[in-house]
């Protein structure tokens, strides 16, 4: 392929791929695989490592984020990044709507834009001939920070827009505000990977948000999925909508992700039934809300209308009744979970939080009891935020009469009284012995969840422990009928039916059953790794920590983890029962091999191009005779293939020592 042609499909690739992220991430309607949106990343990278010369900053590779920065550079907006003044209630938003009547009649027959706030941080995105080539924060309105390479790590964030579908041209200089925020899904997802990996727990969205966007590293950016929602346009060269409902639409045009929520009201009334309904169905979004911004939709009357401080009068934030309530902390509680940590909790005067009881709390960890200075017997501020269990945020400080109690951690377990202890690096104590029964019940009910034991909940599961029969998740496969029918609630019909549940469940694949054990670390996308890997269980029972950190996706903390569950008495004793019981799944073998395998163990990269193969045959070349292909060079790389016009790769391979060869050699080698 010439030069030209070959810049082409990188052009068409690029615009291929920015077209997927935009279906999957805003449009949430993809046309192609997640497997081949990965073939067509991998193919852009295999050019632009060609040729680095050819990266640009709005290719789709720069969004797995650039170098650390040491500090963020200033950035002065365009115009003003102003706030909004607030009302908290109905009386509030009709004394807004009377003042600007007053300073502008025509407010009496506007129409208004309802638009959820999102509770996140503004950001200003600049484009240059519908290239993304700055993103700063709100900072003081007039400067903020430069936090680029980590906006473009952002899947929803449109690298390039396109010329609107409706095809209007962007304008070719043009600032766009947005905020950047967590779903609550994502947030969640987050914090439980943080849990599985013994790290810190995240308390507020928005907070994490603000730390996410303005790490040094922006790989770590990258590796948290943070969002974006568009609402205004800043500023912009050449012609733009003369109304804020018309800006939505041409920003959803242009690709950016823009809240559909947002609703074109006649008037007044209509923004406060808007309101009264948003009130209500609030929680059911699959991100926070904290209130409704209310905009005049006429900009120019908007403009007109001017600024009181730094708020404009055109536009106010009506808030939500706050899900934040101060209620006694009468004494604080401490739940075993199913890897043995202990997690306090707040038992708290009942509250009322948006309409649901709230008695009792999370504290997250001890840590938190100790930063924050929680004592039993104060007043507390405690959020519910949708599903999200409620938590404390924190003691009031003001209402302290002095008889408050510092807590004390516990020294052993709550339940089974045995020493706790605490692992280097990491927040959370456990208890660690592994007969602790609730650990035993907690382990069984995710055992159970896991392999999808229909119709068994959990009070089954604790009426099977309390009764002794059985001692660990294995045990299920070996219930009687007679088990279950001494027990309490107990028929014939009911007893067949489980026992016809657990006789399915045996049939779960390895990577359920490897999630299943409750490994930490291992959760659904570490088991399906695993499985990949290894065959069945016997398999992975020998791997060593070492093979197993060598699979892409999994570091050495959790390959740590799951070698030294694997060689626990107690889980070695669960696993010959699960044999035992037929409860022994084989995951799908590899290819079986057709011929010799001389590279067999070596990992080979390949770069520039080859005189006879195209990258492909080199790969099934390679693969046939039981080698592996990757896609970059590192010290696990056993030969780096090169190719006429080898550009970065082979730099690094230089670097790293690593051997190479030429297509001629490569053939050679397969002979030896
Ligand atoms: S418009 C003059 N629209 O709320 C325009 N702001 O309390 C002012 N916010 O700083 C902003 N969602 O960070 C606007 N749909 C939305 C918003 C929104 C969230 C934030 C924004 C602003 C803060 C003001």
């Amino acid at each position: 392929m010439s030069d030209e042609t070959l810049r082409q499909h990188l052009e068409e690739l690029r615009r291929a791929i920015n077209d997927h992220n935009y279906r999957y991430h805003v449009l949430d309607e993809p046309v192609i695989s997640d497997a081949e949106y990965d073939r067509l990343l991998a193919e852009l990278r295999t050019i632009e490592d060609q040729h680095p010369e050819w990266i640009t900053p709005d290719s789709p590779s720069q969004r797995a984020g650039a170098q650390p920065s040491a500090k963020f550079s200033k950035v002065r907006h365009p115009a003003p990044i102003l706030s909004l003044n607030n009302a908290f209630s109905e009386a509030d938003l009709r004394a807004w709507f009377e003042r600007i009547s007053r300073v502008d009649d025509r407010v009496r027959r506007a129409s208004f834009v309802a638009e959820p706030k999102l509770d996140g941080l503004s950001v200003v995105l600049h484009y240059q001939d519908g290239v993304f080539v700055q993103g700063a924060t709100r900072g003081n309105g007039e400067i903020g920070e430069d936090v680029t390479p980590n906006l473009r790590t952002l899947r929803t964030l449109p690298l390039r827009i396109p010329v609107s579908n409706k095809g209007r041209k962007p304008p070719s200089d043009l600032f766009v505000r947005g905020e950047v925020f967590f779903a609550k899904a994502d947030f969640e997802v987050l914090n439980k990977r943080q849990a599985e990996e013994g790290g810190q727990i995240y308390q507020t969205a928005r907070n994490t948000a603000a730390g996410t966007l303005r790490q040094l590293d922006p790989s770590i950016t990258a590796r948290r999925p943070l969002n974006l929602f568009a609402y205004n346009i800043v500023n912009a060269n050449g012609s733009v909508p003369d109304t804020q409902w018309e800006s939505l639409q041409l920003l959803r045009d242009l690709g950016f992700p823009v809240a559909s929520e947002s609703k074109l009201c006649q008037n007044i009334d209509e923004v406060v039934a808007t309101y009264e309904k948003w009130k209500t169905t609030r929680e059911g979004l699959p991100y926070e809300v904290d209130g409704m911004v209310v905009k005049i939709n006429d900009l120019g009357l908007a403009e007109d209308l001017g600024f009181v401080g730094k708020d404009p009068r055109g536009a106010i934030a009506y808030k939500f009744p706050a899900l934040e309530v101060a209620t006694q902390l009468h004494n604080i509680g401490v739940n075993v979970g199913r890897t043995g940590v202990l997690t306090p909790y707040a038992m708290l005067e009942p509250v009322e939080i948006g309409g649901v009881i709230v008695r009792q709390a999370t504290l997250h960890n001890f840590d938190f009891i100790e930063e924050k200075d929680i004592r039993i017997g104060d007043r507390v501020l405690v959020k519910r935020a949708g599903d999200v269990i409620p938590y404390v945020i924190g003691p009031v400080l003001a209402a302290r009469t002095g008889k408050e109690k510092k807590y004390k951690p516990p020294l052993v377990c709550p339940v089974c009284s045995q020493p706790v202890e605490h692992i280097e690096g990491e927040v959370a104590w456990y208890c660690v012995n592994a007969a602790c029964p609730e650990q035993l019940l907690r382990n069984v009910e995710h055992f159970v969840g896991v392999m999808d034991v229909v119709g068994m909940g959990e009070k089954i599961v604790e009426q099977l422990i309390t009764e002794g029969v059985i001692k660990d998740a294995a045990d299920l496969f070996s219930v009687t009928k007679r088990d279950l029918l001494q027990l309490e609630g107990f028929a014939d019909k009911k007893a067949d039916n489980l026992l016809a549940s657990i006789e399915i469940a045996k049939t779960r694949s390895l990577p359920r059953l490897i999630g299943a054990l409750g490994i930490r670390g291992a959760g659904e996308v570490v088991s399906n790794l695993l499985a990949r890997k290894y065959r069945n269980l016997d398999e992975l029972t020998k791997a060593k920590a070492s093979d197993i950190d060598d699979i892409e996706g999994i570091g050495p903390s959790i390959a740590e983890a799951i070698t030294d569950w694997f060689s626990q008495p107690a889980n070695r004793n669960l696993l010959k029962k699960l044999k035992k019981a037929g409860v022994w799944p084989e995951s799908m073998p590899p290819k079986a091999p057709s011929g010799p395998q001389p590279f067999a163990g070596l990992t080979f990269v390949v770069t520039g191009t080859l005189p006879n193969f195209s990258r492909k045959q080199a790969k099934d070349f390679i693969e046939d005779l039981g080698g592996k292909v990757t896609d970059s060079v590192s010290a696990k790389t056993s030969y780096l293939v090169v190719g006429e016009d080898a550009g970065s790769k082979l730099d690094k391979a230089k670097q790293l020592g690593v051997k190479t060869l030429d297509e001629a050699a490569l053939k050679a080698l397969a002979k030896k």
